[in-house]
């Protein structure tokens, strides 16, 4: 390191998507180490429209680790930050570039800071999981600087670390996040439950009812459950684990009548438990309450689920649709319920969990 002078800057810039929970998260059984009380399964989105991009850079030059969110200074000192910090510079290696002149040894990276900037094509802290984004594409960008070598089991443990939705986002496509039984979260980690390619018929549209960022964070609103609410120990003990092979079960056959059923009712229970809390927590609102009658209707007048609906720890909906035909279809439905003008509505985002698409509209 020493031959450089310190003259050197080094980066590298990663791109992470976020993820969605058809079976959510939400609870922890342990703060520090982000444990979560049951198991959750999610489906990985089209990063062209929703993921985060962060670059790192490194320079003996800088005198402090410094970080950069959607082009506002936030401060890295929260224990979170600095898991993933100290658990990437733990796993660095030796690195060299000999056209620039750069050595680092592995010990050297405990010395080096770094300076991070990420942004969002999305919006941030409403409800789109951008934490779970944002922590996957800062482990693994840090990781690819210092050389890390880990695979990704291991790197999705280090990313739980940062935000409990961010290990889902280490892979693409269907991703389970299993609890795990150990104290110190060593088999807590994400697995891949099929590919991008896997069930590609399906379609993603999200109904951005509001880009505003939300009062109670995912990470207070949780801890509030679990201290107050007794039905979260009922659906972490009882109905989440029948419901996560359930779930499994319909992905792998493309069963889209049990895919749907099991979403919409793990996401109403989700918002179940935040109502149960105390004080409750109103995470969706009435234009999120609208758009699950225009689905729970229409679904009801065919006789089986054409969209399956799930909110996160916010008001705006992600609807899936079966296929193109029906992505068409609920369009056309949102456009009449709420048009473009509509103030309750602000845009909509249309994709899929591979290749982005105009859903042939
Ligand atoms: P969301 O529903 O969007 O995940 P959370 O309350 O879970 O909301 O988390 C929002 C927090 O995640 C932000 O306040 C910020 O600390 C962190 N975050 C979001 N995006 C990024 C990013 N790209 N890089 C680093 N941290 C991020
Ligand atoms: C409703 O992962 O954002 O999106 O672990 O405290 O950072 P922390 O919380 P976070 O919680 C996500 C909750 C959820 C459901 C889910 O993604 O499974
Ligand atoms: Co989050």
């Amino acid at each position: 390191m020493a031959a450089a002078e310190g003259q050197w800057v080094l980066m590298a810039t990663g791109r992470s998507p976020t993820n969605i929970a058809v079976i959510k998260y939400w609870g922890k059984r342990d703060e520090a180490l982000i444990l979560p009380v049951n198991d959750s399964i999610s489906v990985t989105l089209d990063p062209d429209h929703l993921s985060a991009t962060t670059t790192v850079a490194v320079s003996p030059s800088f005198p402090s680790d410094r970080m950069w969110l959607n082009g506002k200074e936030i401060s890295l000192s929260g224990g979170r930050f600095q898991s993933c910090l100290r658990e990437i510079r733990k796993r660095a290696r030796d690195f060299e570039d000999e056209k620039k002149g750069i050595n680092i040894k592995r010990e050297d990276w405990e010395k080096l800071h770094v300076h991070i900037a990420s942004y969002n094509n999305f919006p941030t802290a409403a409800g789109l999981a951008s934490s779970a984004a944002g922590l996957a594409c800062f482990v693994f960008t840090l990781g690819k600087i210092m050389n890390v070598k880990e695979d990704y089991g291991e790197l999705s443990s280090i990313a739980r670390q940062g935000s409990g939705s961010a290990c889902r986002s280490i892979y693409g496509g269907f991703v389970k996040w299993c609890m795990g039984k150990k104290d110190d979260g060593s088999d807590s980690i994400a697995v891949q439950l099929a590919d991008e390619t896997h069930w590609n018929d399906l379609v993603i549209i999200i109904a951005v009812v509001s880009s505003k960022q939300k009062e109670t964070s995912s990470t207070s609103g949780m801890r509030d459950s679990v201290e107050t609410s007794p039905l979260l120990q009922y659906r972490a003990q009882t109905v989440v684990p029948s419901r996560v092979l359930k779930m499994e079960e319909a992905i792998k056959n493309h069963d889209f009548e049990s895919f749907a059923k099991l979403t919409c009712a793990d996401s109403n229970q989700f918002h179940a438990v935040c109502l149960d809390t105390s004080p409750p927590i109103f995470y969706m609102n009435d234009t999120s309450h609208r758009i699950i009658s225009l689905v729970e209707k229409w679904n009801h007048s065919e006789g089986t689920p054409q969209v399956a609906y799930t909110f996160d720890a916010g008001p705006n909906a992600v609807l899936i649709a079966q296929n193109r035909k029906t992505a068409a279809l609920l369009l056309r439905k949102l456009l009449y319920y709420f048009p473009p003008e509509d103030k309750d509505l602000s845009s909509y985002l249309v994709g899929d969990k591979s290749i982005l698409g105009d859903a042939g509209l």
